[in-house]
């Protein structure tokens, strides 16, 4: 017995240890961490007192935590196994996760093109009875060559999206592309992309519409200030080294569109090399943080593959950075990002 209460004890004191370097980069706004800390036993594994904040998603009027569960999340094979190989996150590890992230007040989902992206969140808010509570976003790929088929395309993607999420409506429904289809393909011709999005909307099987693609920053202008009436939503990617939304943002809100960013940790490529157990721990956290600084932004969207990534990720919410993080921050910017191009020749501190 004695020998139980003594291992206990150490474990608490190292997770106690831990917790302190953690919260010792990034400040804990309104006390948070004094009273997580007077209790004893909490560590910043378990800071599920706080509650994500929440903001105004642009002309939609939506009600939106602003941070949301990325869509990758669900797709990518990032979970170790025993065999030393990776998997995905299952079912059960959705629930757990997406439950603790709606006890927090995260109510945004976002999808992207793989259907597990739909699929996966889509069976654990059914067995959560949490549909109503979140906010769902698809994105639709399709070229808008400005050919009547675009209709059928994303007519098609979004009756196979309003099946995995086991919904009869969506909140969002984004066009999506590649950095392949610039305007010199045809991007910019809307029109029927437009039609087939109004007739959904009559449909009421979407509800606001919105783009977001891997594009450069020079081309999310020229379709702010083409398509920006219309549309209700722009989605881009911004994170500490990845800076060039700014110079984007205004336009954006000019014209009340709601922002929702992605890859806050440019796929994880920032966090490579880190030592997140160590002297770098809370880093992802404080990257979140910094975006969430930015009061144009309404939504960071973020992959998240573990049930600790989740605590993680979604307390930045509630955390201010210190100058300290800010200096790790700075460090971390400065890391090259190779294997994302188009983020690395397009989208650096302009
Ligand atoms: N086409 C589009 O429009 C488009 C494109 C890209 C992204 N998106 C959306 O934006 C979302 C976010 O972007 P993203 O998922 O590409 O990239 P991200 O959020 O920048 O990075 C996700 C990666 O960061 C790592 N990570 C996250 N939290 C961590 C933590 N607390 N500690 C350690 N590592 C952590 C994870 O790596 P490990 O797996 O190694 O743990 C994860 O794979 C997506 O999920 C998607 O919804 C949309």
């Amino acid at each position: 017995m004695a020998g139980r209460a003594s291992n206990a004890e150490s474990s608490s004191a190292s997770t106690r240890r831990r917790f302190l370097k953690r919260v010792g980069q990034g400040a804990v706004t309104g006390g948070v961490a004094s009273s997580l800390l007077g209790q004893g036993g909490l560590t910043a594994k378990e800071p599920s007192q706080g509650k994500v904040a929440h903001r105004t998603l642009g002309k939609t009027g939506l009600d939106v935590s602003e941070i949301g569960f990325g869509g990758h999340s669900w797709a990518y094979k990032k979970v170790p196994t025993r065999e030393g190989g990776y998997r995905k996150v299952n079912i059960d590890e959705a629930v757990e996760m997406i439950s603790a992230g709606m006890d927090m007040g995260v109510n945004f989902f976002d999808s992207c093109t793989p259907l597990d992206e739909s699929s996966t969140p889509g069976e654990a808010l059914k067995r959560l009875k949490a549909r109503d509570r979140a906010i769902v976003s698809i994105r639709v790929s399709h070229k808008c060559k400005g050919v009547e088929n675009d209709k059928q395309e994303i007519y098609k993607w979004t009756e196979e999206r309003l099946k995995l999420w086991q919904t009869d409506y969506v909140d969002l429904c984004l066009l999506c592309n590649t950095e392949n289809d610039t305007p010199q393909s045809g991007y910019w011709d809307m029109s029927y992309s437009m039609e087939a999005l109004d007739k959904l909307k009559q449909q009421g099987k979407i509800r606001f519409t919105g783009f977001g693609c891997h594009f450069t920053p020079e081309l999310f202008l020229q379709a702010i200030d083409k398509y920006g009436d219309y549309f209700d939503i722009v989605s881009i990617p911004y994170n500490v080294r990845h800076r060039a939304a700014e110079t984007v943002l205004p336009a954006a809100k000019k014209k009340q569109m709601g922002v929702i960013t992605i890859k806050p940790f440019a796929r994880g490529s920032l966090l490579k090399k880190k030592d997140l157990e160590g002297d770098d721990a809370g880093l992802p956290r404080d990257m979140v943080s910094f975006v969430l600084e930015n009061k144009q932004v309404d939504i960071c969207t973020c992959g998240v593959h573990t049930i600790d990534q989740v605590k993680e990720n979604f307390s930045a919410s509630w955390t201010k950075l210190t100058p300290a993080a800010r200096d790790r921050l700075q460090i971390a910017a400065a890391t090259s990002c190779g294997g994302h191009r188009w983020l690395e020749e397009g989208w650096l501190y302009a």
